[in-house]
């Protein structure tokens, strides 16, 4: 039995063909500089088969951040096609819009082998009405025989270039995005135990459904980040001025309540910090202690053994909780190494600011430590377990650190590898013609 039941481009015959291809190219982009090109990097594989196939001419077609009107050029997709051409090794043409008269003879001209990048979709606001108008106006425009989605990042949204142009064109899979569906798949229905999930990042509204879905298939849930700050909140815990969802702690109570259930019935465990890294400022510019909510002794070892002053294990009105404290993060990385699976959603801290003069990113350190733990002491390590990350924000932080290529497997997607783990269907994978 296949994971994953639509066809996918070795399905069908392309030879001779012109292909319309949906790809996510929303990368980071500032001044013209991509910062961040692992969904670009990660959409080759699928642009090479195509092209290796007699006669063939893509036609790609992304959106890239949210623009506010047409002309927002800062979302302008041009810099893709210029580090397109040079991953891909050959020039990729770009056209100025991805509907129009001068798009169509772009199109229309492209040789056997030619590449053409159009531009932000998103210039357009059919493109998220999902506009049916619109969607026949991109394929005419593309000329081309057949649509192919590789955009794993956004096939959980229902827009004009995931779910309408379906209805245009015979549409079909690219590789990249049967093997992010295939693999997320395969771990959330039959992981090998026992099975971790460490859940970070700054939103839990963003997290709840993956969260009650990892509470049945996982042996330990670890939740991290600045979502977790709800989770202390429900537990009775002051977090000062730490970012929380206010609405969100009633449903943190209900998780927490659902966890003990699971407790009790098998052998489970739901990791909620027991020590956090403070500041009273976010972008490292102020002093950082830790405060130990649970043993009360770590951070106030002056005072061992008597006992340690309130300020130990408070966190002050005026202070933010900004990454886990190392009790917490070697207690996760003690779990991971004990596992054979670790799901990985969402960064343990501010990992992106930068400390003073150049020192080490001072809310990095859990997350550093618990990446360390996954990847083990090498890939060749026979004991680490199987690591799946999500896209977005860890995946950003993975590649910031050069680490990609020491993770099993990496997600494109961010909100698209949520809902798939959440077990929902994404539905520009629904679109796309059955096996
Ligand atoms: C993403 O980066 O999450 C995808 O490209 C989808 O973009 P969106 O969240 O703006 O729809
Ligand atoms: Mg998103």
């Amino acid at each position: 039995m296949t994971l994953f039941d639509k066809k996918t481009i070795r399905d069908i015959d392309l030879s001779g063909k012109r292909v319309l291809l949906r790809a996510d190219y929303n990368v980071p982009v500032q001044n013209g500089i991509i910062s961040d090109d692992y969904r670009i990097k990660r959409s080759l594989q699928t642009l090479r088969y195509i092209l290796e196939q007699p006669g063939t001419s893509i036609v790609i077609i992304s959106h890239l951040g949210r623009p506010a009107g047409p002309q927002d050029m800062q979302f302008s997709l041009k810099p893709v096609a210029e580090h397109l051409s040079k991953l891909l090794g050959k020039k990729v043409d770009f056209a100025s819009d991805c509907v129009g008269q001068e798009t169509t003879q772009m199109a229309n001209n492209l040789l056997p082998g030619g590449v053409l990048l159009c531009e932000n979709l998103r210039f357009h606001p059919e493109e998220e009405k999902n506009t049916p108008e619109f969607a026949k106006q991109i394929a005419e425009t593309s000329c081309a025989e057949v649509f192919v989605q590789d955009g794993f990042g956004v096939v959980h949204r229902a827009h004009a270039s995931t779910d309408a142009i379906t209805k245009f064109l015979p549409s079909v899979a690219g590789l990249l995005l049967a093997e992010e569906v295939e693999t997320i798949t395969k771990v959330m229905d039959n992981p090998e135990h026992p099975l971790i999930a460490v859940i970070g990042g700054v939103k839990i509204s963003d997290k709840i459904e993956v969260l009650d879905r990892l509470m049945d298939i996982a042996d330990c849930v670890a939740v991290t980040g600045a979502m977790a700050n709800n989770f202390l909140l429900a537990q009775g815990t002051k977090v000062g001025k730490s970012i929380v969802e206010i609405e969100a702690v009633g449903t943190a109570e209900e998780i927490l309540h659902k966890a003990h259930e699971v407790e009790k019935r098998r052998p489970f465990s739901f990791l909620v910090p027991a020590d956090v890294v403070v500041s009273t400022k976010m972008d490292g510019t102020a002093g950082t202690r830790i405060v130990d909510l649970s043993s009360h002794s770590i951070s106030d070892i002056e005072s061992y053994p008597k006992l340690p002053r309130p300020t130990a294990y408070t966190v002050e009105p005026d202070e933010m909780i900004l990454d886990i404290g190392p009790l917490s993060a070697l207690h996760i990385a003690g779990v991971i190494k004990f596992c054979k699976t670790v799901i990985w959603n969402g960064p343990c801290g501010v990992t992106e600011v930068k400390g003073l003069a150049g020192a080490q990113n001072p809310f990095a350190h859990g997350t550093q430590i618990i990446a360390d733990a996954m990847i083990g002491q090498s890939t060749k390590d026979k004991n680490r377990p199987y690591s799946l990350v999500g896209g977005g924000d860890t995946a950003a932080y993975v590649e910031s650190q050069g680490l990609i290529d020491d993770f099993n497997f990496v997600s494109t997607g961010g909100g698209a590898s949520l809902e798939l783990m959440s077990g929902h269907q994404l539905p520009g994978v629904e679109a796309l013609q059955d096996k």
